[in-house]
């Protein structure tokens, strides 16, 4: 038995295909690890098939399914899943932009516990070398919209990453295009993840294969993780909507601290500039409780950050929300008349999720 499977996805890479292998092997070999070498194809027109059929005759742990039908790299990644004959998965690139070194370290950090370790190119210590800004507009595109579903990830469209099998192998993965680990992290059962810093050097040889299509497939496929979640309450991006949802709990009930507690102070004799000041900023605390103590009660923030820390954060980020709120609510009313109660009611639905994601990111996300 084995002791992971390394994945490796292929299309036209017969100048990439031995390097990675050997490359892959020779890390395995040193760190003394028994891994099978999976190579997945769809069908490649030039060598790739044939140098693989080669090497596994000389070294039975490399395998490779040839794809016929189906044609896709997510697609093929969810099938090596299926025909991997181990407990861990390891998903790498053919062309070398992924360091096969840190195979081990993902290999480890698995058995430490996590469910899913993830080769980050956004976290401090990652990098991309050698990409074309339109590459990187792209891909900072599309890192955002999928860190709205998983804000303590980093690099939530990473190609290199490590799974345990028991997350994907009851996962209804329906990827199409190019973002495997999205389908992963949204559509597989796991808890406890990882993230390791690497750089990521383009290929120097042949040519990337992302299109224009990939940019339409990934939204639409953000939408469909949006859905699933929906249904399936052990999904991550479902308890990302418990967090929204007591989260805009926590803001009615300052709704009415705020409004209780000027009421009060009014009837006390207090002016009304002053008992608006304490009843805001009394609100304010009261939310910051609640969601310290309940929304994000399992943040991690909440061990590495002293409560003034987040305290503080909170009254600034809650005051560039109110500001927001002010500035829609009268912005829409004294430019295109729109009525106040309606333009007011545009500002707070803003205002919250500008709080809700700087809150999410800042205040009680993974340092
Ligand atoms: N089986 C199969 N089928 N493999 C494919 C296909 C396909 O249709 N298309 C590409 N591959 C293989 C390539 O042979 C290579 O090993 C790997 O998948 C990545 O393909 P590239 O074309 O080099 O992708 P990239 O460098 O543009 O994108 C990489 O970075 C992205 C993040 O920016 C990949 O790692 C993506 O998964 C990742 O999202
Ligand atoms: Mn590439």
């Amino acid at each position: 038995m084995y002791d992971l499977s390394v994945i490796i996805p292929t299309f036209n890479e017969e100048e990439n295909i031995l390097n990675i292998i050997e490359e892959v092997d020779a890390v395995l070999k040193k760190s003394n690890l028994n891994g099978e070498i999976l190579v997945v194809d769809d069908n490649s027109q030039d060598r790739t098939i044939t140098l693989v059929r080669e090497m596994h005759s000389k070294k039975e742990n490399v395998n490779i399914i040839v794809r016929l039908a189906d044609h896709g790299l997510s697609q093929s990644v969810a099938e090596g899943f299926t025909h991997a004959s181990s407990q861990i998965f390891i998903v790498i690139d053919a062309d070398l932009s992924h360091p096969p070194a840190l195979i081990p370290k993902m290999y480890e950090e698995i058995r430490a516990g996590n469910d899913l370790v993830i080769g980050s190119r956004y976290m401090e210590g990652g990098g991309i070398r050698q990409w074309p800004l339109k590459r990187r507009l792209i891909s900072i595109g599309a890192t955002f919209l999928g860190r709205l579903l998983f804000p303590d990830i980093t690099d939530p469209v990473s190609g290199f990453f490590a799974v345990k099998k028991e997350v994907v192998v009851n996962a209804p993965l329906r990827p199409k295009g190019y973002k495997i680990l999205l389908e992963v992290l949204g559509k597989g059962t796991w808890e406890n993840d990882r993230e390791i810093p690497f750089e990521f050097v383009d290929r120097e040889i042949g040519s990337s294969k992302l299109k224009f299509r990939t940019i339409t497939e990934y939204a639409r496929q953000v939408v469909d993780i949006t859905f699933y979640s929906f249904f399936h309450h052990q999904s991550a991006a479902w308890r990302e909507w418990k967090k929204v949802f007591k989260f805009g709990i926590v803001g009615l009930s300052g709704i009415i601290v705020n409004l209780g507690l000027l009421q009060l102070l009014l009837m006390a004799g207090i002016s009304g500039y002053i008992s608006l000041f304490f009843a805001i900023a009394i609100a304010i605390l009261n939310n910051f409780i609640w969601n310290d103590l309940w929304t994000f009660r399992s943040s991690s923030q909440r061990r590495t950050t002293s409560i003034w820390q987040r305290l503080w954060l909170f009254y600034t980020v809650s005051a560039g929300g109110a500001i927001i709120n002010y500035g829609i609510a009268m912005g829409l009313t004294n430019l295109v008349g729109m009525n106040l109660l309606v333009s007011d009611t545009l500002g707070i639905l803003v205002g919250f999720i500008w709080n809700f994601l700087i809150n999410r990111r800042f205040t009680w996300g993974r340092r």
